[in-house]
């Protein structure tokens, strides 16, 4: 039977959960920013539900977003991103991924605000651009200068971004170097006490001789 490690930190994260009660850990950032993979990490460490909510969205319209965007329109989307959210918020604690958009809904930010920790996962246009390049199943980015489309983001969304509870730097390291940033900022923001996690070996104490 393999060997049951547990996290390192697992003191801490027991703070996380419990300082959270019913809200919800909620990502927010533009498009590549890494909501979803940093989310599901974020989740498993916890121990808590992942939810993206774009894949919620899908479901409910029985749609990919590029189909929603392309039948209905945009506004359509947004209408119905925010109804999905507001939906999902009820159902904390859970770490939600939200689309790149949704934040700049105020009824939106309301909601998360009343129901959730909001962090703002902020990646430089480079990093960003290299991370949407793999994927095109982004409707905003389906154009023939997605770079000058994700500055114009970048410039409209920066300032409401900031506006989360938490803003945690989502540099080009590997999801789990940025996972930690954010149990740590977590940590931070709720006033849980960061010591070494129970798993921690202690240190051999000297002989007093
Ligand atoms: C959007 C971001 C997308 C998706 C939709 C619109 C946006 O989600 O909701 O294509 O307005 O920034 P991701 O940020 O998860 O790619």
């Amino acid at each position: 039977m393999a060997e049951h490690r547990k996290d390192d930190r697992e003191g801490l994260l027991a703070q996380i959960r419990q300082s959270l009660g019913p809200r919800s850990v909620v990502l927010i950032g533009l498009m590549g920013a890494g909501k979803t993979a940093v989310g599901r990490r974020l989740a498993s460490r916890l121990d808590l539900p992942f939810i993206d909510a774009d894949g919620e969205i899908e479901q409910a319209a029985d749609q990919t977003i590029s189909e929603i965007f392309a039948e209905h329109g945009e506004a359509y989307f947004r209408e119905g991103e925010r109804k999905v959210i507001a939906r999902l918020l009820e159902g904390g604690p859970q770490v939600l991924a939200t689309g790149g958009g949704a934040f700049m809904n105020a009824q939106t930010r309301a909601c998360i605000k009343a129901r959730g920790i909001s962090i703002w996962l902020n990646a430089d246009v480079r990093v960003l651009l290299k991370r949407v390049h793999r994927r095109d199943h982004r409707p905003l980015l389906a154009v023939r200068d997605p770079e000058t489309v994700m500055k114009k983001l970048m410039t409209e969304r920066g300032p409401i971004y900031a506006k989360a509870d938490i803003t945690v730097e989502s540099r080009d390291v590997p999801h789990d170097v940025i996972v930690g940033a954010v149990i740590d900022a977590l940590g931070a923001k709720l006033g849980c006490d960061a010591k070494p996690g129970i798993a921690k070996a202690s240190p051999r104490r000297k002989k007093v001789r």
